[in-house]
């Protein structure tokens, strides 16, 4: 009788270990654990009291030692499940939907700076997982330690910290906007739809285009609060600023600090009031024309990229951009940057989604910034957000 109980025993225990280990889910692995531990005491109370029962002949001791053996490789088990969970809990989760240039690239960066697991998600089938392991597998070489996964599957993506939105189709020759936003707008709410309930409590990051029309619908479709839905562009914009404004100054890019507004590329808005170089307003290093051409420059540097490309579209900036976001949210750093952030009455824009300084953190956009602006970047302000409006507006109308 007794035997039997043992053996059901550790067939129980060993059974919950194995799904311990096998699960990678905060709650179910807290639950396991509690049970096991609960188990664990059980076991050694009963263990005790079968040891003072049993009597002192070979057959029993040999029982006995049996027993004392599975006990401890148990225990070693546990510890080692133990210790994955723990691992589990402590490195941070980040899906990145589209394996394209833009998603890979974020996954080298990602993985480059260690900032947590990655699942790279696809709808085609091979481009996730060849990309992944091929990842995975410089890790030896970078020495980074992550997990990183290549998958079609979603239920793969539960319990993000970070969902990456990079799936979308660039915009062609002959395109119009609202042919773009059609078809972005079916792959997007796609992925929203897919990815959102399996991670309800991820920060989204919008990347694909039109960017501000795209973040307005990921909100939509998650239903997730306007805080933790964020676009990159000005990230981006005010990068390409900074590259071209350190070159013509002859200084480090470093040293360049730049704010913008608006929506992304063409229709941003550039703050040169509030452009220095190590504290030093821009003004002082470089003339107003050349400032202008320089301002023009970034407004147009995706373009450029395009056509020097000829085929495709800027990633190295577009992910590294992206990936500065992540870090800010995944180590609550609370970055000033430019980002696109649902607005409600600040700058008295309403219902879209528009560059605008925030702090981002660990709760997304914790704070739209509004700055003191004057009367001419007001202006430009407003028709910058005329025409994210009409965007908007468009996809309402879908
Ligand atoms: N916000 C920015 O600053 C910025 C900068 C550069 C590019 N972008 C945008 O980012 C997007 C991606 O650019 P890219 O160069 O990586 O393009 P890409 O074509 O290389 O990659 C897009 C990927 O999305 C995948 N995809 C398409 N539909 C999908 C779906 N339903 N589910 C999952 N994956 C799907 C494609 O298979 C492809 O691998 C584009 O919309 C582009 O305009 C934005």
């Amino acid at each position: 009788m007794r035997v039997d109980f043992f053996q059901c025993f550790f067939a129980a225990t060993r059974f919950l270990v194995e799904r311990l280990q096998a699960v990678n889910n905060f709650v179910t692995n807290l639950m396991h654990i509690l049970v096991i531990g609960l188990y664990g005491c059980v076991l050694s109370l009963c263990f005790r009291l079968f040891s003072q029962k049993i009597e002192q002949d070979e057959e029993k001791h040999k029982k006995q030692k049996k027993y004392r053996r599975e006990l401890l490789h148990l225990e070693q088990r546990i510890i080692r499940a133990f210790y994955k969970y723990k691992e589990y809990i402590m490195r941070p989760k980040i899906t990145i939907v589209g394996a394209g240039f833009v998603g890979s690239t974020a996954a080298h960066w990602i993985a480059a700076k260690e900032l947590g697991d990655i699942v790279l998600i696809d709808i085609v089938e091979g481009i996730p997982q060849g990309k992944g392991l091929d990842l995975l597998e410089a890790s030896p070489i970078e020495g980074f330690d992550l997990h990183i996964t290549g998958t079609n599957e979603y239920a793969e993506t539960a319990n993000s910290d970070v969902i990456v939105v990079t799936s979308g189709a660039p915009r062609k020759p002959g395109m119009s906007r609202e042919d773009l936003i059609k078809i972005n707008a079916n792959i997007t709410g796609d992925c929203i739809s897919k990815a959102a309930p399996l991670s309800p409590n991820a920060v989204i990051i919008m990347v694909n285009n039109p960017l501000d029309t795209m973040a307005y619908l990921a909100k939509q479709v998650s239903g997730f609060p306007k805080n933790r839905v964020v676009g990159q562009a000005g990230v981006l914009d005010s990068a390409r600023y900074r590259t071209f404004i350190a070159q013509e100054a002859g200084v480090s890019v470093e040293d360049v600090q730049a704010m913008l507004m608006g929506g992304h590329g063409d229709e941003m808005v550039p703050l040169t009031r509030f452009t220095t170089i190590g504290g030093i307003p821009v003004t002082e290093f470089i003339s107003p024309e050349r400032l202008n051409a320089i301002v023009d420059r970034a407004r147009k540097g995706g373009g450029e990229i395009v056509n020097l490309l000829k085929t495709g579209s800027a990633y190295y900036a577009p992910s590294a951009a992206t990936v500065q976001m992540v870090e800010a949210v995944l180590r609550d750093k609370k970055r000033v940057i430019p980002c696109a952030a649902y607005l409600e009455g600040e700058y008295g824009l309403s219902d879209i989604y528009f560059g605008v300084p925030v702090v981002l953190g660990a709760g997304g956009v914790e704070k739209v910034l509004e700055l003191p602006l004057n009367a001419d970047e007001l202006a430009q302000v407003q028709k910058s957000a005329e025409v994210v409006k009409s965007s908007t507006e468009a996809l309402k109308a879908m």
